[in-house]
């Protein structure tokens, strides 16, 4: 085979050296008949290739061709780089030119698209001054890039984020395997529901049998725990038939999950939580440099601060923060979206992280597994981690005697029977342990400061979308 080179490292030093490429014309700019330029991309990155009639290589037919090339169809060019006069501007535009000697054309898009990738890449402030100099733009709004999301990801900042969701699911399994967990598998397919009975997608399983959507690895999770895997973590889907239409829920997202034994406190837990994030956080800002750019360079955004060592408040300090800042919150409810921002803001101010973790929450507002404090059975051995202050981790210590986890359930209205075999597996001898569960898709959002969960899924499913 030949030697390919990537459009996203061509350098200067490759100047005078033919190399052959594979990308998507972006743009065709003629000028006369006898020059064209070609910008071709490939995955976010651009190079502007120039073809010029020469004698005995470059006849005025194949500028011709070329000019006829639709957007988006996928080329092969053979060329020699050069270091063109003027300089490029553009972060993911190669500082380079190629003066092209072949072009193929491998396949054609259809001549109208429906989306223009160079629109839907742009910032809203290029937006603005765009429409400000009168230039001929389309706005492309948020439906018309998911019906046609395979065109949308195309655009440099989408291509940088599912790069990056990519790096926080591999950080999370290198850490945990580091830290001697074990990866499992979960059934998606169970008899009754994970995490309570509203949002729960149910179905008829073979014979009849009703059954659920799992909306958590949760039960399974712990019954790896009692099956002697002391320290267990998943990474797979999980379903909620969410019905509220919001910027942060999605139908179906990615579980990042962790279980483990507890030896004296649930503190160890939430240990595990503050090692595994900065190391990513870091690991990200590291090795993701080109992606974290291409993303702020459409949605501009400050670097996340967080500290060496995670900021643990219990719930009742945030509560009492609220108060002092005005804001009245239930001190043994939940708190709301908006009481969440709101701490977030004034823990930033006063702490300088906006990655932090809030503890020790009040029993009534957690799922009936849920370890209650020892001295005040009000509170729970429980926690919540946010990001800008926007939940992105739920995490506890369980209830390991099966005696009382049979009786909370009860308390909560659920149905025993349909998780007998989780209550029972707590009656062969089960440690102390707790655990986690992260959105995969609301790290990534909230790291970069993004305003829709449906940017950091592929193919989001919401309450009105189920495709493409
Ligand atoms: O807070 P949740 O519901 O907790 C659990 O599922 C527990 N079993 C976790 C545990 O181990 N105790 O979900 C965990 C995380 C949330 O913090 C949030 O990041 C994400 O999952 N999440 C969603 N992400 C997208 N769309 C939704 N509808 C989500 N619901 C929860």
């Amino acid at each position: 085979g030949r030697k390919w080179t990537e459009v996203g490292s061509i350098t200067p030093e490759l100047k005078d050296q033919v190399i052959l490429i594979r990308g998507r014309v972006q743009t065709i700019r003629p000028v006369g008949k006898k020059i064209a330029f070609v910008v071709v991309r490939e995955r976010g990155f651009t190079v502007q290739c120039v073809l010029t009639v020469k004698v005995d290589l470059v006849s005025s037919q194949m500028v011709k061709y070329a000019t006829s090339l639709s957007k988006e169809s996928i080329v092969d060019i053979e060329g020699v780089v050069s270091i063109p006069e003027k300089p490029i501007t553009g972060s993911t535009q190669q500082q380079v030119e190629v003066q092209i000697s072949k072009l193929y054309c491998v396949n054609r898009a259809v001549p109208t698209l429906p989306i223009n990738i160079e629109d839907a890449a742009r910032s809203e402030v290029e937006i603005e001054q765009a429409l400000e100099k009168g230039e001929q733009l389309v706005r492309v709004n948020q439906d018309t890039r998911l019906n046609f999301r395979i065109l949308d990801i195309r655009t440099p900042a989408n291509q940088g984020i599912f790069r990056i969701q990519c790096q926080v699911e591999n950080i999370f399994r290198q850490f945990l395997l580091s830290e001697g967990f074990v990866g499992i598998h979960t059934p998606k397919l169970i008899a009754g529901s994970s995490e309570g009975g509203s949002a729960v997608f149910r179905l008829v399983y073979k014979g009849g049998v009703p059954a659920c959507l799992a909306q958590s690895p949760q039960l399974h999770k712990q019954m790896a725990i009692c099956g002697d895997f002391s320290r267990v973590f998943e990474i797979g889907p999980v379903f909620r038939a969410e019905d509220s239409f919001t910027h942060r829920h999605l139908c179906e997202f990615t579980g990042l999950d962790v279980e483990m034994e507890i030896k004296e406190h649930y503190s160890e837990v939430m240990d595990i939580v503050d090692r595994l994030f900065v190391a990513m956080f870091d690991s990200l800002n590291e090795n993701c440099k080109k992606e974290l750019e291409a993303i702020g360079k459409q949605y501009p955004f400050e670097p996340l601060k967080y500290l060496r060592k995670t900021l643990r408040l219990t719930f009742a300090e945030g509560i009492q923060m609220l108060k002092e800042a005005g804001v009245e919150v239930d001190p043994l409810g939940d708190l709301n979206t908006e009481s969440e921002r709101k701490l977030g803001q004034l823990v930033a101010e006063k702490y300088g992280t906006e990655f932090y973790i809030l503890h020790k929450y009040p029993q009534a507002v957690r799922p009936f597994y849920t370890m209650p404090c020892h001295d005040n059975p009000s509170y729970s051995n429980s926690f919540d981690v946010f990001i800008r202050g926007e939940e992105i981790i739920s995490g506890a210590q369980r209830i390991h005697v099966p005696e009382f986890l049979e009786k909370r359930a009860g308390e909560c209205g659920i149905d025993v029977k349909t998780i007998s075999a989780y209550i029972d597996s707590f009656r062969y001898g089960a440690p102390p342990h707790g655990g986690f569960g992260v959105g995969l898709e609301r790290v990534v959002m909230l790291f970069c400061a993004l305003n829709n969960i449906r940017k950091t899924s592929l193919f989001p499913r919401d309450p009105q979308r189920i495709a493409p």
